[in-house]
């Protein structure tokens, strides 16, 4: 394999067109390595996202004596069930994901042996006492830097106790974590959330055999289930889709089609500011993936107007408001995102590399503690901007490289981590991308 390219480069040039396929969804991905690896027998799974973060989701699994292996794009996973996975013999590193550090941190501190979980520099700084805290609740062992609230995290995995929790932010990644933990507790786990966050978790567990209750915004399992295989299928990422969505609504004269992106309802709030901002989007032929609900979206360019996101959209949001904050630069008017402190606490600070790296390319932007206001249109001009490490702001920026002036350079590496083909798929729609 040749070498990630350092940099990739984007210029204004004509209008995006064609069919581009997007990559599975990174979420979901997680949640069927995950699952098929807890349940016993042979799973598989279709059109699962091979970037890097699932991949450290799929190695942890491999280090705990589950048989994993790619044949044309399937992932075959082949487990002896959660009681029977074995305790890994190094350390388990969960490189630049979140999901696979919190979800996992969940499973293994009911598993009856010694483990260890670290990331990159950047994941180490992120918190974890959200999921480290209630399961210590539960009775877990876990220690840490900073008393557990920070990666790397030694756990001493032992029987749990069911316990109702209610966490202080809407988060897939607490909520799935207390659930995979509750799945081998003893008694029932219950997890109530303040808003409702992305419910993959939820969808796909039954497809395994799972059982759990819904009500509203309340979520439980009973401990001591056994889990059995099953086949998923991804769909294409809505999160990943949003970059070619903006690259087509910002570039004249373009239209682009994406095929099979998932529009789950707890995941759709950028259609929703998008189209509140006067974009253009069909969605057509709406069905079900699995458990999922997928469209082909039909994107054509059209001029913006900035709005105001209001809080209550955030959690339905929050990976797309990098590339929706981004484009506002472009739309007339002012677009302001509250309520989103969250962002502080993503791959990196968002809020702050957000307003530095707009303002750099000519964007007039006000931060505040808990978001942004970016007041457009503004003239971009292109610029060598900083990615902070984190693979949507890589991706944001290079995407407005297309409607400014001058060249766009951008640090690609990050990128890997959820769109490895992202220069590859915006080249394929006629955009003017280089990597160098
Ligand atoms: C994710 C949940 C979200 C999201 C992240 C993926 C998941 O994080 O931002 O990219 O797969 O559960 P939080 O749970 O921290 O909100």
């Amino acid at each position: 394999m040749s070498p990630a390219p350092a940099r990739l480069l984007t210029r204004k040039g004509g209008p995006l067109r064609g069919t581009a396929r997007v990559p599975g969804d990174k979420s979901i991905t997680h949640r069927a390595i995950i699952l098929a690896g807890m349940a016993r027998g042979t799973s598989t799974v279709a059109g699962y996202l091979g970037g890097e973060d699932c991949l450290a989701t799929l190695a942890a699994f491999r280090r705990m004596g589950v048989e994993a292996g790619d044949k044309d794009g399937l992932l075959t996973l082949e487990s002896p069930g959660w009681a029977g996975l074995k305790e890994p013999d190094t350390v388990l590193d969960c490189g630049n994901s979140g999901t696979t550090a919190r979800l996992l941190c969940g499973l293994l501190a009911g598993l009856p042996f010694f483990s260890v979980l670290t990331g990159d520099a950047s994941l180490r700084g992120r918190p974890m006492a959200r999921v480290t805290e209630p399961l210590v609740r539960m009775g877990a062992d876990i220690r840490g830097r900073e008393a557990g609230r920070l990666l790397p995290l030694a756990l001493c995995g032992r029987r749990l106790t069911g316990t109702d929790h209610v966490t202080p932010v809407a988060s897939a990644q607490i909520k799935s974590a207390l659930l995979l933990a509750g799945l081998t507790a003893e008694g029932e786990t219950a997890v109530t959330e303040p808003a409702r966050s992305r419910d993959h978790t939820e969808r796909m567990l039954p497809a395994f055999g799972g059982r759990l209750r819904r009500d509203d915004l309340t979520v439980s399992v009973h401990g001591g289930q056994t889990l059995k295989a099953a086949r998923v299928e991804v769909p294409a990422d809505l999160s990943s889709a949003t970059f070619l969505i903006a690259a087509a609504t910002l570039v004249p004269d373009s239209e682009v089609v994406l095929p099979g992106v998932g529009v789950n309802p707890t995941r759709d709030g950028v259609l929703e500011v998008l189209t509140a901002m006067g974009a253009d989007i069909e969605r057509r032929d709406e069905r079900t993936l699995g458990e999922e609900p997928v469209a082909d979206l039909v994107v054509r360019h059209a001029p913006l107007k900035g709005v105001e996101v209001s809080p209550e959209l955030v959690p339905r949001t929050i990976d797309e408001l990098p590339m929706l904050l981004a484009l506002a630069a472009r739309a007339e008017g002012t677009t302001t995102v509250r309520g989103a402190a969250e962002l502080r606490v993503k791959e990196s600070d968002r809020i702050a590399a957000l307003a530095r790296e707009l303002r750099r390319v000519g964007a007039r932007v006000d931060e505040y503690p808990d978001g942004l206001s970016v007041h457009g249109p503004a003239s971009l001009q292109g610029n060598a901007c900083e990615s902070h490490g984190d693979h949507r702001m890589a991706m944001a920026m290079a995407v407005l490289g297309l409607v400014a002036e001058g060249e766009m350079a951008v640090d690609a590496a990050p990128i890997a981590t959820s769109f490895p083909g992202f220069a590859d798929a915006l080249k394929g729609l006629g955009a003017r991308v280089a990597e160098r």
